[in-house]
C-alpha cells in the first residue's frame, strides 16, 4: 500500500519550471510543437507559444464555486423490483438508497459535466476563458481517449488544458488534491475539478447485488489560487492497494481471436465486463480504511474530528457513512448525505452532495469539511477542506 500525503511536491510532478506547461525545458518543447501545429491547422492551435502565467510557488487554493447536474430519468426501488427480485424495503434498509438518476435518450456525460461546471463558474464569477485547467474525474468517459477535451470545447474554455483522471469513486478527491498541486507548483490560477460518472453503462441490470446501488451524475468545483493564509486544502492523505482490485472492477474483456502462427489474425474490438463486486469485502474495506485515512488527513491538517463542521463521505451506502461517523465520533447532524435520492454516483457523489449542501445553506462560508472517497482500485483518500 502506498500513502501519498506529501508525494505531490512540485518537483516530483515535474513542475519545477514556469507557466501552465510543466517545466522550462518542456515549455520550450511544447511551445515549439504548438507553433508547428499553428502552421498546419487552426484546430488545436494556441494563441501564443509563451506560457500565460509566471511561476508562483507556495500559493494557497480556495474553493469558490460549485455546481452539479443529474439526468432527467429517475428510477425508484419499486421500478427496479419490476426487473429483478428485490424490494424497496430491502434496498432502503441495506443501503439507504430510494432512487437514482440514469442517463437516457441523447443525454451524455459531457453534457452533465459541462452543466455542472457552468454552474460552478457562475458561482465563482470566473469567465470560461480564464480557466487554465480542467480535471475531468471519471471512469466512464464518453470517449476512450478522454472526455475532458470535449467538456473544454462545450464550455468554451479555450485556454484550458483538459484531461481525465480515472480513479473510480475516489476520483474527485484525487482531482481536488491534484488541482491544488498544479496551483501551488505550476502557477495555474483557475482549475475546474469535475467528478462525473455514468456507471449505469457498466451495470448488469439482471444482477440485484449491484444494479440497485448505482446512478449517474456530475458535480464540479472551481479551485482558485489564493494567498497562503486563505488556503482551502488543510490536509490530505491518499492511498492505493491494487491487491484489492478483485473485489470491485470492470475489466477489459480478453481478445478471443487466436493467432495461428501463419497469418496475423486482427484482434476484435475490445469492451469491458459489467461491474463485478464482492459487496461484503468492499463494505469491510470501507468501514476499516476510511476512518484511518480521515484521521491521517486530520493529522496532516493539525486538526481533530471535533474541529470539523461536516463529514462528507463518498455516497455509497448509508450504513458505511453511519459506521465511519460513529468511529470518528461525529454526530449525525454533522454528516452530509443525499444518497437516498441519487444512489452511488461514483466520482460525482461528493461534489453533488457538497453542491446541494452549499446551495441549501447547510454548509456556510469558512466551514471545515472532512471529505473522503473510496472504491475500485482499490483507491481511497481524504481531504480536509474549507469552503469559500
Ligand atoms: N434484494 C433482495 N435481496 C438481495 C439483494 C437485493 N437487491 N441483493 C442481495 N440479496 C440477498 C442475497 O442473495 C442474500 O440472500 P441469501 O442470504 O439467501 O444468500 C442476502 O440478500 C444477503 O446478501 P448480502 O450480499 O450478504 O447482503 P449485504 O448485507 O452484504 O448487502 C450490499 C449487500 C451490496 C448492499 C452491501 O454488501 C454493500 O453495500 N456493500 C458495499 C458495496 C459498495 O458500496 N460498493 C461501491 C463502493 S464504491
Amino acid at each position: 500500500m502506498a500513502s501519498a500525503s506529501h508525494l505531490f511536491s512540485p518537483s516530483s510532478m515535474g513542475m519545477s519550471g514556469s507557466g501552465r506547461c510543466w517545466g522550462r525545458r518542456r515549455n520550450r518543447l511544447i511551445g515549439l510543437r504548438c507553433s508547428m501545429l499553428e502552421e498546419h491547422s487552426a484546430v488545436g492551435s494556441s494563441s501564443s507559444p509563451k506560457p500565460r502565467f509566471p511561476r508562483v510557488v507556495g500559493k494557497g487554493s480556495k474553493l469558490i464555486g460549485c455546481g452539479s447536474a443529474v439526468p432527467k430519468l429517475s428510477i425508484s426501488n419499486d421500478d427496479l423490483a419490476e426487473i429483478v427480485e428485490t424490494s424497496d424495503e430491502w434496498i432502503s434498509v441495506r443501503t439507504g438508497i430510494r432512487k437514482r438518476r440514469i442517463l437516457s435518450g441523447d443525454e451524455t456525460l459531457t453534457d452533465l459535466a459541462a452543466e455542472a461546471a457552468r454552474k460552478a463558474l457562475d458561482m465563482a464569477k470566473v469567465e470560461a476563458l480564464d480557466v487554465d485547467l480542467i480535471l475531468m474525474c471519471t471512469s466512464t468517459p464518453d470517449d476512450l481517449f478522454g472526455t475532458g477535451p470535449q467538456v473544454q470545447r462545450e464550455l468554451g474554455c479555450k485556454h484550458a488544458l483538459a484531461f481525465d483522471i480515472t480513479a473510480a469513486c475516489s476520483g474527485f478527491v484525487l482531482g481536488l488534491v491534484t488541482a491544488t498541486r498544479y496551483i501551488k507548483g505550476g502557477g495555474f490560477q483557475n482549475v475546474l475539478v469535475i467528478g462525473a460518472d455514468a456507471l449505469s453503462r457498466y451495470v448488469d441490470w439482471s444482477d440485484r447485488g449491484t444494479c440497485i446501488l448505482f446512478g449517474d451524475a456530475a458535480g464540479a468545483m472551481l479551485v482558485q489560487a489564493s494567498q497562503e493564509d486563505e488556503d482551502g486544502l488543510l490536509g490530505f492523505d491518499l492511498r492505493t492497494d491494487g491487491q484489492g482490485h478483485r473485489h470491485l472492477h470492470a475489466t477489459v474483456k480478453a481478445d478471443s481471436s487466436k493467432q495461428n502462427g501463419a497469418a496475423f489474425v486482427p484482434p476484435k474490438p475490445s469492451s469491458y465486463s459489467c461491474i463485478q463486486m464482492n459487496g461484503k469485502e468492499v463494505f469491510r474495506f470501507a468501514v476499516r480504511c476510511v476512518p484511518e485515512v480521515i484521521e491521517a488527513a486530520l493529522s496532516d491538517a493539525g486538526l481533530s474530528s471535533a474541529d470539523l463542521n461536516w463529514l462528507l463521505l463518498h455516497q455509497a451506502n448509508q450504513r458505511i457513512i453511519d459506521a465511519v461517523a460513529t468511529r470518528l465520533q461525529i454526530q449525525t447532524g454533522r454528516v452530509l448525505s443525499n444518497l437516498s435520492n441519487y444512489g452511488n454516483t461514483s466520482a460525482a457523489s461528493i461534489p453533488l452532495a457538497l453542491d446541494e449542501a452549499i446551495r441549501g445553506g447547510q454548509v456556510q462560508q469558512g466551514d471545515v469539511i472532512a471529505t473522503a472517497g473510496f472504491g475500485a482500485g482499490l483507491t481511497w483518500g481524504a481531504a480536509i477542506v474549507k469552503w469559500g
